[in-house]
């Protein structure tokens, strides 16, 4: 996160002694990623952040493959995903490869009987539908319908939801989510051709500190098992933090989509960045306006990657029969393009409502067991006249 951010109190120099009101230090922590190159922020905890009391059984939360070499135009009917009480139970993994997880959830009840961290990845968690507030050692983020939520790897959490209603998208990253470099100027500023700037982040706002000694559940992800440790002090201990690594937010509907006369590739859509795949999103905006333009994209062939589109809200404009909740899956190495009809339905066209998010990854995508419940099987065939 290309920010610096502070909440609460720090003391005026990075390593040296911070002293309690009441007496004694307060204790620092160095949270960063990439060893020591990475982003990194500096936090100070009430209590050692070390005290671990038991270590519990943990769960095997593996995804399985049901078909590691996909070469199949997939749909997956998202919203019948059934909605769960827990959490992390409600996580639906639906294809993964060995750089992410992407997922849906549908969960009912906030995230109060334990905490979780994943240290396996940075989460990009996409609110559908529902609202609330993630609630973080590094302080909370309210968030809506439209929110991108990017918790780094590590970061203690909790979340509450306002409703029972919620439906989530979910990338989970084995390598940092980033906002794209070309969007920055050598200093970390967003650059004026950026789709966003600054002023659109939702920063962690609220600090919650509890001094409180008791037996505390935190289930951690870690190499694909979910772990169980209890810590003897409330993980939201922190008084203070500065530094760029931190949750954040962003709102697709403050995405500012680029446009032209002619059709914009889908670059022009990207919104975080990784080593191994990068998300777009699909805004609604005006279209094309060259005399003989023509709005729907071009067949494509994305040989190098996988696409998965999650349908979001509005027409999509180049594909029949796609609902919300929807999400498709075009592997790498085949052509795929506008339904057929589509393409003719689109010119003279001026706008379009169509709003959703694009995972473009650089290896094949495998597609889960659990997946192929919710898997329309004829997707593939619906291009044929
Ligand atoms: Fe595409």
């Amino acid at each position: 996160m290309p920010i610096y951010h502070k909440l609460g109190k720090i003391p005026a120099k990075r390593h040296i002694q911070f002293e309690k009101p009441e007496g004694g230090l307060y204790y620092e922590q160095l949270f960063g990623t990439i060893g020591f190159d990475g982003m990194a922020s500096l936090m100070y905890h009430i209590h050692r952040p070390t005290q671990v009391m038991q270590v519990l059984e943990s769960q095997d939360l593996t995804p399985k493959s049901a078909n590691a070499h996909n070469m199949m135009m997939r749909k997956f009917i998202g919203f019948d995903v059934e909605p769960k009480d827990d959490f992390l139970e409600s996580r639906v993994p639906m294809m993964f490869n060995k750089d992410c997880i992407i997922g849906v959830a549908a969960p009912k009840q906030s995230l109060r009987e334990y905490f979780y961290k994943n240290a396996d990845s940075d989460e990009l968690l996409f609110i559908h539908k529902g609202s609330g507030t993630l609630r973080t050692q590094l302080g909370n983020i309210s968030f809506e319908y439209g929110d991108y939520l990017v918790i780094p790897r590590g970061m203690i959490y909790q979340i509450d939801f306002d409703t029972d209603d919620n439906r989530i998208f979910y990338v989970e990253s084995h390598s940092p989510i980033y906002t794209p470099k070309r969007y920055r100027n050598h200093f970390g500023q967003l650059l004026e051709s950026s789709p966003y700037c600054e002023r659109d982040y939702k920063l962690p706002e609220i600090l919650e500190t509890y001094d409180q000694k008791g037996e505390f559940l935190i289930k951690i992800k870690k190499q694909h098992q979910l772990h169980q440790l209890i810590y003897q002090y409330h993980p939201f201990d922190v008084v203070g933090f500065d530094g760029y690594n931190y949750p954040w937010g962003f709102s697709i509907h403050n995405f500012e989509p680029i446009t032209g006369r002619i059709h914009q590739p889908p670059p022009v859509h990207q919104t975080f960045q990784t080593d191994t795949f990068v998300v777009c999103s699909f805004c609604p905006r005006l279209y094309d306006y060259h005399p003989k333009a023509i709005p729907a994209p071009y067949n494509h062939s994305n040989i190098d990657s996988d696409e998965v589109i999650y349908y979001v809200d509005g027409d999509f404009m180049s594909r029949n029969d796609i609902a919300k909740g929807h999400i498709t899956l075009h592997p790498g190495g085949i052509p795929h393009g506008p339904h057929p009809g589509a393409m003719e339905r689109s010119i003279g066209k001026t706008e379009t409502h169509e709003l959703a998010v694009m995972v473009d990854t650089f290896r094949p995508l495998m597609i889960t067991e659990n997946a192929l419940k919710y898997d329309d099987g004829k997707y593939f065939q619906s291009w044929k006249e």
